[in-house]
C-alpha cells in the first residue's frame, strides 16, 4: 500500500493540472508532518506553487485542499493557513495500512539488489598488544548497528576490521614475554590469549618505568632516560628484526598475534558482532609505502635532507605530515593509505565509513587530503564517524591493570547484574535453568548495547551498569520486556481472524498507528546522520506509548470480536517494529521474559 505522502503528492499534481492547466513534477512539492499546534496530519507548502496559480497563498491552498478532499477518499479534511495546507488523513487509510504494510515483519526496510550502492564500514580496529576495552565496546556496537541500519536502507554493506598487528606496541609485549615469560602459553595458564599478551604489555611498562627511574637516579637527564631504557632499546631492536623478516622474530610475532586473535574472537562472538573481511596492517603497509614513494617521484610529496618523506598540507590549512621515517620505515598513516587503496580496488565503494574515536579526527582529515593529493578522487567517499569517550562512574569495576575497563570483565558483570535483578524481581521463576541463562544473557547484553547506543555517538558518556538494567527506565530491558509482553498476549489470542469491517478507531489507536507508520523515516534519518540513538529513543517512546495503551484498554477482552481483531493486529505491528528496530541496534528480544 502506498505511503500517504505520495498519495497526497499525486493528488496535488492532478489538482494543479485541473485548476491551473500546468503539469508539475513531484520534486516541486513539499509535504511535511503537520506541526503540533495545527490540526492535520500532513502539510503541503504552497509558496513554490504561487507562480503557477498566480493567486494568493490562501486562495491557492484552499483550492488545492478542496480538490484533494473531493478526489482522494483517504483525505478527509483540510485547513489552509497562509501558504500552509494542512490535510487530515482518513481513519480508513490508517486502518488499511495497519492491516497491510504494518503486518509485515520487514516493514520499514528496503531490499538490497545487485545494483544497490556499496558501503564499506570499518569498525573495531584494535591493536594486538592488549585485550579489548570499554572504548572498543562502544566502537563495535556503533559499527555493527550502523552496518545494519545502512543495509536496511537498501545498501550493499561490507563490514571490515583493520587489525594493527605490527609495530612497536606488539614488540613491547613480545620482548617482555621473551624476557620474563618462561614460555607461558594461554593453554598452560588457562588465560584468554589476548589477556596473556596484555599481561606482558603491562609487564613491559612496569620494567620500562623502573629502568627509567634507575637511569635518572644515576644522574641521567629524564628525556634521555626515557629514550634509553634498555627494554625500550630491545623492543626497537625487535621491530627492526621484524621489518628485516628475521625468522625467529616473525615466528614469535605470529604465535603471540594468534593468541590475541583467538581471544578477540571470543569477545566478538559474545558481543554478537562479526566482519565480512579483516585487513591486517602487516599486509597493507608495504602498499602504502609504494604509494608514498610514487607520490615522491611524481613531485607530489617532499623529502627532507634526512631522507624522510612528508606531505605538505599547509595550503589546506594544516601542517606538514610525516609519511615515511628517515630510515624508510612506515608510520600509522602510511598503512592507512595502503589499506584504503586496497579496499577501493577490491570493493569500489560508493562510501567508506570509518568508525573511530574522536581523538583521531585529525588523522582522518589528513588521510583524506593525502589520498586526494596522490590523485585518488574516491578519497571524497571516505567518512570518519567520530565518536566520544565512554567511562564508568567513579569507583565501579577497576580493571585488572587498574586503568581501563576490560571488555570481557564488563560482559561478565552485565550478565551477573541481569541475573541478580531478574531474581530479585522474581521475573523468570517458571523457566528452566538453561532457558533462564539464555534470557539473562539477552538482558545483560541488551542493557549494555541499548545504554550505549541511545546516546548520540558524538557525545562523551558515562556507562552505569545498574542504571542500564533498570526494567522501568529508558533501557534495553524495558523494551525487551514490552516486546515479550506483546508476544505473550499474541500467544493467547485465538482470534487471528481477518479484518472484516472498517471500523472507527479511537484516538489512541490512531496515534499508535501513526507512530509506527513513521518507522521508515526514523531509520533513514538515523542512517543519514549515522546516529542509532534516533532509533533507540523511538523504540522507547513506542514501548511507553503501547504500555500505556495496554494499561488503558483491553486487547483480548475488548468489547467486540472486531475490536479484539483490531487490537491484536495493532499489538502485532508494534511488536514487529520493536523487534526489527532492536535488531538494527544489534539487540535480541526474548519471546518470553
Ligand atoms: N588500531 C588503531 C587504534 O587502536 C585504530 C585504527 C582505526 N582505523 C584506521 N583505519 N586507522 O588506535
Amino acid at each position: 500500500m502506498e505511503r500517504i505522502e505520495n498519495g497526497i503528492k499525486e493528488t496535488v499534481i492532478h489538482a494543479i493540472f485541473h485548476l491551473y492547466g500546468e503539469q508539475v513534477s513531484a520534486d516541486l512539492l513539499l509535504v511535511q508532518k503537520t506541526r503540533r499546534e495545527f490540526s492535520g496530519d500532513f502539510t503541503l507548502i504552497v509558496f513554490p506553487l504561487l507562480k503557477i496559480s498566480r493567486k494568493s497563498a490562501e486562495e491557492t491552498a484552499d483550492a488545492i485542499g478542496h480538490y484533494c478532499v473531493s478526489n482522494n477518499s483517504y483525505l478527509k479534511s483540510y485547513n489552509a493557513i497562509k501558504g500552509f495546507l494542512n490535510i487530515s488523513v482518513s481513519q480508513e487509510y490508517w486502518f488499511n495500512f495497519l492491516f497491510s504494510e504494518l503486518q509485515r515483519e520487514d516493514y520499514g526496510t528496503l531490499p538490497v539488489s545487485a545494483n544497490s550502492p556499496k558501503v564499506m564500514i570499518e569498525f573495531s580496529s584494535p591493536n594486538t598488544n592488549k585485550p579489548l576495552h570499554l572504548g572498543h565496546i562502544r566502537n563495535n556496537l556503533l559499527g555493527f548497528s550502523i552496518s545494519r541500519i545502512t543495509e536496511a536502507c537498501g545498501n550493499r554493506v561490507r563490514k571490515v576490521n583493520l587489525v594493527n598487528d605490527r609495530g612497536i606496541h606488539i614488540c613491547k609485549s613480545m620482548i617482555a614475554w621473551k624476557l620474563f615469560g618462561n614460555g607461558e602459553t594461554p593453554g598452560q595458564s588457562n588465560m584468554k590469549g589476548d589477556h596473556l599478551v596484555g599481561k606482558y604489555y603491562v609487564e613491559y611498562e612496569k620494567v620500562y618505568r623502573r629502568q627509567v627511574s634507575e637511569l635518572i637516579e644515576k644522574g641521567a637527564d629524564p628525556e634521555q632516560a626515557a629514550e634509553q631504557a634498555p627494554i625500550l632499546l630491545q623492543a626497537r631492536e625487535m621491530l627492526r628484526k621484524w621489518e628485516a623478516d628475521d625468522p625467529e622474530t616473525r615466528e614469535l610475532w605470529e604465535r603471540m598475534n594468534h593468541w590475541v586473535y583467538e581471544g578477540f574472537n571470543v569477545t566478538y562472538k559474545r558481543l554478537g558482532v562479526d566482519f565480512d573481511k579483516i585487513y591486517y596492517e602487516s599486509e597493507t603497509y608495504k602498499l602504502g609505502k609504494e604509494l608514498v614513494l610514487k607520490g615522491l617521484r611524481e613531485g607530489i610529496l617532499v623529502q627532507k635532507e634526512d631522507g624522510s618523506v612528508w606531505a605538505d598540507l599547509c595550503n589546506d590549512g594544516l601542517d606538514t605530515k610525516l609519511l615515511l621515517r628517515s630510515d624508510g620505515t612506515s608510520v600509522y598513516m602510511t598503512q592507512d593509505v595502503g589499506t584504503a587503496h586496497q579496499r577501493y580496488a577490491e570493493f569500489e565503494f560508493d562510501q567508506h565509513i570509518y568508525v573511530v574515536g574522536n581523538e583521531q579526527n585529525y588523522h582522518f582529515q589528513v588521510l583524506k587530503l593525502v589520498l586526494k593529493k596522490l590523485g585518488f578522487d574516491w578519497a571524497d567517499r571516505l567518512y570518519h564517524l567520530s565518536y566520544g569517550m565512554v567511562e564508568l562512574p567513579e569507583g565501579k569495576m577497576k580493571s585488572r591493570e587498574g586503568t581501563v575497563v576490560d571488555a570481557d570483565d564488563l560482559l561478565d558483570e552485565m550478565e551477573k547484574t541481569a541475573r541478580q535483578m531478574s531474581e530479585e524481581l522474581g521475573k523468570l521463576e517458571e523457566y528452566g535453568e538453561e532457558q533462564k541463562e539464555v534470557i539473562y544473557r539477552q538482558i545483560g547484553l541488551g542493557a549494555l548495547k541499548y545504554y550505549i547506543l541511545k546516546v548520540d555517538p558524538k557525545k562523551n558518556m558515562t556507562f552505569n551498569p545498574n542504571e542500564s538494567i533498570d526494567f522501568n527506565g529508558n533501557t534495553g530491558p524495558f523494551i525487551q520486556y514490552s516486546y515479550a509482553r506483546i508476544q505473550s498476549v499474541l500467544r493467547k489470542a485465538s482470534e487471528t481472524g481477518d479484518r472484516n469491517i472498517i471500523m472507527n478507531l479511537n484516538d489512541k489507536e490512531v496515534y499508535l498507528i501513526r507512530m509506527i507508520y513513521e518507522f521508515p523515516e526514523i531509520i533513514s534519518e538515523s542512517a543519514s546522520t549515522l546516529n542509532p540513538s534516533l532509533i533507540a529513543n523511538f523504540l522507547f517512546d513506542l514501548s511507553r506509548e503501547f504500555n500505556q495503551f495496554y494499561h488503558d484498554f483491553s486487547i483480548l477482552s475488548a468489547e467486540s470480536h472486531e475490536l479484539v481483531v483490531l487490537r491484536t493486529h495493532l499489538a502485532k505491528a508494534v511488536g514487529n517494529v520493536l523487534k526489527s528496530g532492536m535488531g538494527l541496534l544489534g539487540i535480541e528480544v526474548p519471546e518470553r521474559m
